[in-house]
C-alpha cells in the first residue's frame, strides 16, 4: 500500500472533512451518476452528520446513487439498520431523489434479501463479471471484519454471489453483505478507520504481516484507488 494512500488526521472530525474532499472531487470527476456503497458504523455516522450539517447545498446528490455494502436483517425502522441510520443522519436531511437510494430489505428472509439485492445491483450496476461501484465505503471491526464478512466466515469473501449472508460472530445476528469479488470490482475504495482499538488490525495489515491475511479487511486489493482514512489513534502502531 502506498503511503499516500494512508491518509492520517488528528481526529474523526478532520478524518470526515478529509473524506468528503475526497468524496466531492470523485463526484466531480464522475460523468452523469456516482454509484456509491455505504457502510454502517460510527465513523460513517459521523461523516454523514458532517455531510448533513455542512454540505446539504454544495453536493449535487441528484448524482449520487446510494446503496449499502452490508445491512443488518432487521427493519428499516430498528436500531441496527444501517439504511435507518443514514436515513436518521443523512437521508432525512438533504435533497436526494427517493429513487436515488437503494436499500437492502434486511426485513425479508436473508437469502432472499441477498438475491433481491444482487439483482438491484445487476439491474442498475454495469460491470462485465461483477456490478462495478464508483465507490465503495468501509469500515474496519475491532476483528478485522469490513462489510459483514467476519474472520469466522472468510470464505463468504471469494464467494461467485454479489450478495451473501453472513452470521456475527458474538451476537448471531444475520447480516446482508457485498461479497469480496464487489468489493475489490469496484473503482474506488475507502476505509473510515478510528480509535485506538483498531490499531493493531491496521498496523497488521498494512504492513502485510504474517498471518494478516486471516482478517477479511486485508483481502480488499491493494491498489492506487484504495485509501484508508485513519486517525491518530488507529494509526498508532503504523
Ligand atoms: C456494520 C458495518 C461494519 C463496520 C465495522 C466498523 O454494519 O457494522 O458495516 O462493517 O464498518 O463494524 O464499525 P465502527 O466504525 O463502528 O467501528
Amino acid at each position: 500500500m502506498q503511503k499516500s494512500n494512508i491518509l492520517i488526521h488528528k481526529d474523526s472530525e478532520k478524518l470526515v472533512e478529509s473524506f468528503t474532499r475526497y468524496f466531492m472531487d470523485l463526484l466531480n470527476k464522475t460523468v452523469g451518476s456516482m454509484n456509491v456503497a455505504l457502510s454502517g458504523g460510527s465513523t460513517p455516522k459521523i461523516w454523514f452528520d458532517h455531510l448533513a450539517k455542512k454540505h446539504k447545498e454544495d453536493i449535487d446528490w441528484d448524482r449520487v446513487q446510494i446503496y449499502w455494502g452490508d445491512e443488518r436483517c432487521v427493519p428499516p425502522s430498528d436500531n441496527e439498520s444501517n439504511y435507518g441510520m443514514t436515513k436518521k443522519y443523512l437521508l432525512d436531511h438533504i435533497n436526494i431523489p427517493v429513487q436515488n437510494v437503494r436499500r437492502i430489505l434486511g426485513e425479508l428472509k436473508p437469502d432472499v434479501a441477498a438475491k433481491k439485492y444482487s439483482h438491484v445491483l445487476s439491474k442498475n450496476l454495469s460491470g462485465k463479471s461483477f456490478p462495478i461501484f464508483d465507490l465503495v465505503v468501509l469500515g474496519m471491526g475491532d476483528d478485522g471484519h469490513t462489510a459483514s464478512i467476519f474472520p469466522h466466515q472468510i470464505d463468504l469473501w471469494k464467494n461467485e454471489r454479489y450478495c451473501v449472508v453472513a452470521t456475527h460472530p458474538i451476537t448471531g445476528q444475520q447480516r446482508i453483505s457485498l461479497s469480496g469479488s464487489v468489493i475489490n470490482a469496484a473503482c474506488s475504495i475507502a476505509f473510515l478507520v478510528t480509535g485506538i482499538n483498531k490499531a493493531e488490525k491496521v498496523m497488521e495489515i498494512l504492513n502485510i504481516a504474517e498471518g494478516a491475511e486471516k482478517y477479511p479487511a486485508s483481502l480488499v486489493r491493494k491498489s492506487d484507488n484504495v485509501f484508508w482514512f485513519l486517525d491518530k489513534l488507529a494509526a498508532s502502531r503504523l
